[in-house]
């Protein structure tokens, strides 16, 4: 949601607050800001919008400093505008916040009662004031701090310099990541291993609760309870060339053409090409779960909702798909036998994180397909399931969600073959299928000529609807939910056959349709439906294989893929789905890796 760096050391550290800044934009990037010791008093520079604003603010007015935090901000409480943009300082504190701090209201009348006066609209402020007044109190500043943990409610990621502490950044976390980085003379916190990615690939990961003092030769780290704790510290591969866009315009781009790589990558964790058959799954006894319950949010839910059809066709197993946000208060009826699937590309968005914590909670045999392997997820799961998408930036996910659909396209093939659905020859068949899908994507990426001319139209356009049958059905949603955040076009996604329900009375002649459409055993009733829509003048672009007939007497735009089998068509119609709104937003000329209002990881409710 948002990105926390500190850095403490020899050498200059803003320079290094902003090159860590730049790499967490993707977190949020409604403003930024940093502040460091100059003289021993601490100095800030904040901007509203993006971090080039902040770097024109530093080359007015540089700060030079061995030590200082950075943020870079998803505005929760407060509009983006300087005053709301962190670090907040009070007295000797600054003060770096990601999360909510949710008893805010209470905590700002008490210090106001008492004189404190506030600068900003938001949360965070209350953390520096209060931090400020325990170490006016004469606590030693983890002491302080620890006080000040104690009377939140909320999650929160922080970082805090003081003034008269020329060495010493304390962090604290609860409900929200925060990593401590080890550099040679040089310590670091950051919200994610990205984050220190640049200086160092030494890191520890704090644990629920716990608060950290850093100081240029290492960390003290506490538990919730003020315990000395003990975090390992792990080498990490957040290698800060993969997170360049090279040659491509915009990381988006070059997510999408990475997507032979990635599926290919994350299929070969689970499947065994020699042997042509799925590879066991040992943590879990997917012949005896008794139901799967995945839970996901946006573009990972849809993956999610592909893979149901697979696991209830194929693996005969019943699977349900909800919505994080709502399943985590819905206080659903669960079986004992249920697998619990939490789906993610961050690993830490929070309603997904709450539910997987709920179903644990419950008995729950729990699982996380996860891109992000150190995340919160990933490390909450009894089973971490990865992903290999590598390194996600833009904001709308692309190969992540590919990624997602053939790790739960394999998972789905190994419940089968564990279940006794299928037999060896179709275990084969699948395999050799899922195994197809990089180059039938690296085909469909090759020749995009056709998107670009129908994305020119779509540009023109202020309604799209997107149709599809059973795996196209929650694609469709998948391509509405794309063109919607990157072009600001207002698109639906709806089940081909349910369009005569209610939605048809949208189509004219300037709503055009998106019709997913794989020869599969749907297809001729798909068709049916795209004459229907073509009878009320709405124009129809079938995205289908080279090998489908067109409907009989309408005219359709046809968007080619390669011919394929129905069961991985999922990943090879994903493509010209996601190119339809790059090409789109790029003709619309709008933010495409940061669209307004988003942000990368959502780790507030
Ligand atoms: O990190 P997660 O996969 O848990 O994120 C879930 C959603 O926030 C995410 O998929 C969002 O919908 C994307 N912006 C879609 O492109």
């Amino acid at each position: 949601m948002c990105g926390i760096i500190g850095v403490t050391g020899t050498g200059p550290a803003v320079p290094r607050l902003i090159d860590s800044l730049k790499r967490l934009e993707y977190r949020g990037y409604d403003s930024a800001g940093v502040a460091a010791l100059v003289d021993g008093k601490i100095e800030r520079r904040r901007a509203p919008g993006k971090i080039r604003a902040l770097e024109e603010v530093l080359v007015e007015q540089p700060l030079s400093s061995t030590i200082g935090i950075g943020h870079t901000r998803w505005a929760t409480h407060g509009a983006p505008t300087r005053p709301n943009a962190h670090p907040h300082k009070a007295g000797r504190v600054a003060v770096v916040h990601n999360g909510i701090i949710e008893n805010f209201a209470e905590l700002k009348a008490e210090l106001e009662a008492v004189g404190r006066v506030f600068e900003s609209q938001t949360d965070t402020e209350v953390v520096a004031h209060m931090m400020d007044a325990a170490l006016e109190s004469g606590l030693e500043p983890t002491k302080a701090l620890k006080s000040v943990l104690d009377r939140l409610t909320g999650a929160y990621a922080l970082g805090v310099l003081i003034e008269g502490e020329d060495e010493l950044l304390l962090g604290a976390r609860r409900g929200s990541p925060l990593v401590v980085g080890w550099g040679e003379g040089e310590m670091y916190l950051g919200s994610d291993a990205l984050a220190v990615g640049p200086f160092t690939q030494k890191i520890s990961y704090l644990e629920e609760g716990d608060f950290v003092a850093i100081d240029r030769s290492g960390a003290r780290m506490f538990d919730a309870d003020g315990q000395a704790a003990d975090r390992p510290i792990v080498q990490v591969s957040a290698s800060a060339a993969m997170v360049e866009k090279g040659n491509y315009r915009h990381f988006m781009e070059k997510e999408i053409h990475e997507q032979p790589d990635s599926v290919q990558h994350t299929l070969a964790a689970y499947l065994d090409l020699a042997g042509m058959k799925a590879k066991p799954v040992e943590s879990v006894d997917l012949a005896k779960i008794g139901r799967i319950q995945i839970i996901a949010c946006g573009t990972a839910f849809y993956a999610g909702q592909i893979a149901r059809y697979a696991f209830e066709r194929l693996a005969g197993l019943p699977c349900d798909v909800e919505i994080a946000s709502e399943f985590r208060y819905r206080e659903p009826a669960v079986s004992k036998d249920t697998l619990a699937v939490a789906v993610s590309q961050s690993g830490e968005t929070a309603d997904t994180l709450a539910s997987l914590t709920w179903c644990k909670r419950q008995g729950l045999k729990t699982a996380a397909v996860v891109n992000v392997h150190t995340s919160s997820m990933a490390r909450e799961a009894d089973v971490l399931w990865p992903t290999y998408a590598g390194p996600e930036i833009g904001v709308a996910s692309t190969k992540a969600f590919t990624a997602q659909v053939a790790a739960l396209l394999s998972l789905a093939v190994a419940a089968a073959s564990a279940r006794g659905r299928i037999a060896p020859e179709e275990e084969a068949r699948l395999v050799k299928a899922l195994f197809e899908a990089p180059r039938l994507i690296a085909e469909t990426l090759a020749d995009d000529s056709d998107l670009r001319d129908v994305a020119q139209e779509l540009a023109k356009a202020s309604d799209v609807i997107f149709l599809g049958r059973g795996q196209m059905f929650p694609l469709a949603m998948e391509g509405a939910l794309k063109l919607k955040e990157i072009s600001y076009i207002h698109a639906e996604g709806y089940a081909a056959g349910e369009l005569k329900h209610g939605p048809i009375a949208l189509v004219d002649e300037q709503t055009p349709i998106i019709a997913l459409a794989p020869l599969d055993a749907v297809f001729e009733k798909t068709a049916s439906n795209l004459q229907e829509v073509a009878a009320r003048g709405g124009p129809v672009i079938m995205v289908t294989p080279i090998g489908a007939p067109s409907p009989h007497g309408t005219a359709v735009w046809r968007v080619s893929v390669p011919d394929c089998d129905p069961y991985v068509a999922p990943l090879v119609h994903a493509i010209p789905v996601q190119l339809l709104a790059y090409y789109t937003a790029v003709q619309k000329g709008t933010d495409v890796d940061q669209p307004r209002n988003l942000a990368k990881s959502v780790t507030v409710e």
